[in-house]
């Protein structure tokens, strides 16, 4: 068990597939430490988790530099980080607002670029970061140019992150459809909308944060893997 009583740091941890990954890790016998904006979201989420004394809580705005200083400058002893924080925006690009579309690159590549500065010196031996970008890549959708950019920026970056902060591990999740909060955004009949990817995917299912908490604990224990992006989709870049 490789993560016993290692530290994580999840940055999103309060929802979706950061808390899959809590989950996971938690089971393994990690201490997790759930970082977002939302403090009393991430205290019900250790609550639901029941990490007892293995866990806890820190508001951070991965946005605000101040912030991620502060989580990796007052956590001690980390020695992993999972990323799945992102205030995403789906628009069509005709009329997309350029403000929303700011705030999804400030937080998901910009936020990255943070985190590496700021963890990159400070995880102990052995220690790696991943980061979350999605098949949006391979497989876009009306309103979505902006996420599936963002995503495509953070692939790339995680290979020059991998070389720079070598040892230290730099790899990402490229999640296809997970059942998570992240959908209350995007809209529609949730239900419908799932029920006909699921039968088009070879999965023939939905993801669930677990799964992608699976491939995080995979990620964060394998010792010769780096800049990585390890595709957890059931098949959605084949359909
Ligand atoms: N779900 C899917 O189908 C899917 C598919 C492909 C890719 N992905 C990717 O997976 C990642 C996680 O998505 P999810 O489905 O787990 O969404 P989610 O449930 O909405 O989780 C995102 C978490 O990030 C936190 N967050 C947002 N902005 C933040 C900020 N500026 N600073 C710190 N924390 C912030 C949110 O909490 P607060 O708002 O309280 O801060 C929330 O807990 C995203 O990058 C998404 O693009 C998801």
């Amino acid at each position: 068990m490789k993560l016993e009583q290692r530290t994580i740091i999840i940055i999103g941890g309060g929802s979706g597939i950061g808390f899959g990954v809590a989950k996971v890790s938690l089971a393994r016998g990690a201490n997790v430490v759930l970082a977002g904006r939302t403090l009393e979201k991430l205290e019900q989420a250790l609550v639901k988790l029941e990490a007892g004394k293995r866990g806890l809580v820190v508001q951070t705005d991965i946005t605000r530099e101040a912030d991620v200083a502060a989580l990796f400058a007052d956590v001690p002893a980390v020695d992993h980080v999972v990323v799945t924080a992102a205030s995403l925006a789906y628009q069509p690009i005709v009329s997309f607002d350029i403000a929303a579309a700011q705030r999804a690159i400030e937080s998901k590549l910009l936020g990255a670029l943070l985190v590496a500065k700021h963890a990159g010196p400070r995880l102990r031996e052995g220690g790696s970061i991943t980061f979350t970008t999605g098949v949006a890549v391979e497989r876009p959708m009306p309103r979505g140019s902006i996420v599936g950019a963002v995503n495509g920026a953070l692939n790339a970056f995680i290979r020059g992150a991998a070389i720079e902060l070598a040892p230290i591990r730099v790899n990402a999740l490229s999640p296809g459809w997970v059942d998570t909060e992240l959908w209350n955004l995007i809209g529609g009949n949730k239900a419908a909308v799932f029920a006909s990817m699921a039968e088009r995917l070879p999965a023939r299912r939905i993801g669930t944060p677990e799964d992608l908490g699976h491939a995080a604990v995979f990620l964060m224990e394998n010792e010769f893997t780096t800049g990585t992006v390890l595709h957890v989709d059931g098949g959605h870049r084949f359909v």
